[in-house]
């Protein structure tokens, strides 16, 4: 039904990356603008395959970033009515493209203690759903389709891209990507080094951290069922001043403009590669999505 929005996304080796043999998977460049496209189309597709869903089930998500537009847009290609619940910290353009894109959004005002949304967000979501069977709950916190979807598509994909990688690296949030991806390379060499990147200020590995993040899309308020299912190899925890300074070397160096969680995940890949004397190893990243959605809160307040 949506062959056409099914892209092959750029592997592209990294200059700047002078110590190792380094490329980065620019999910960017899925249709609607990021990784989330995949698993949109791999799950929405399956279920109404499966028979889970019908044409006039209303599906239902906690999201105010690219899980939100990715369903939105594809649900809205599939005929589907999607509901989104948001936060007030949503960007304006991420809002403004749910709704273009037809979908309903219901917005959340209270923050939890910890300043995030997410609790409350997902609490709205049980609410909505609680007794009712024309109601699907997405859930990339904790459907296994998630990650399924991750590992037929974008895992397979960098596996025949790039068949002799030796360091996986992926930011971390609801950890579908990242278990999905990791099953994929394992299935194709179980040597394959598999490496989270999670940002300072995520609770994922630091329950009681006390650090305040900004950049969104990677890290998490709460450690999720699909986190809990991810098996990888190590992780590091990189801070926002690094993770700065990765996203300007892309852009200056590579002229690349990618988002957010990117940043954190080349100064993870960066710093793990020197930290274990790793110099001369083939590496990849993977990135999430483009500069663009970031443009208004993050590159014109941080790099001007
Ligand atoms: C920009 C960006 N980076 C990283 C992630 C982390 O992916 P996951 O939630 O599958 O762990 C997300 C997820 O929303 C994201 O939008």
């Amino acid at each position: 039904m949506l062959e056409d929005f099914k892209v092959v996304t750029p592997l592209v080796k990294l200059a700047s990356f002078t110590d190792n043999d380094a490329y980065i998977k620019l999910e960017g460049s899925n249709l609607f603008g990021s990784a989330k496209d995949r698993c949109a189309i791999y799950v929405l597709t399956k279920l109404l395959e499966q028979g889970t869903i019908g044409p006039d089930t209303e599906i239902v998500e906690s999201s105010s970033g690219n899980m939100g537009v990715a369903l939105a847009a594809v649900g809205a290609r599939m005929g589907l009515k999607i509901t989104i619940m948001i936060d007030e910290s949503i960007s304006k353009l991420n809002e403004f493209l749910i709704t273009s894109f037809g979908a309903r959004t219901v917005k959340i005002t209270q923050a939890d203690e910890n300043g995030s949304y997410l609790k409350a967000r997902l609490q709205m979501v049980r609410d909505y759903i609680a007794g009712r069977d024309d109601v699907y709950w997405f859930n990339q916190y904790g459907n296994p389709l998630v990650i399924e979807a991750y590992r037929e598509t974008v895992g397979r994909e960098l596996c025949r891209q790039l068949p002799d990688v030796e360091y996986v690296f992926v930011a971390i949030s609801s950890g579908g990507t990242i278990a999905g991806i990791s099953q994929a390379l394992k299935e194709h060499n179980a040597a394959i080094q598999v490496v989270a990147v999670d940002l300072e200020g995520s609770k994922i590995f630091d329950p009681c951290t006390k650090a305040v993040k900004h950049l969104t899309g990677i890290g998490s308020s709460v450690r999720s069922e699909n986190v809990e299912r991810a098996v990888f190899d190590d992780r590091i925890v990189i801070d926002e001043a690094s993770s700065l300074q990765a996203l300007r070397d892309l852009l200056g160096r590579e002229q690349l403009f990618l988002g957010g969680s990117t940043g954190c995940v080349a100064a993870g890949a960066r710093k793990y590669m020197k930290d274990h004397g790793l110099a001369g190893r083939k590496i990849a990243m993977v990135s999430h999505d483009r500069g663009d959605r970031y443009y208004n809160n993050l590159y014109s307040k941080y790099f001007s």
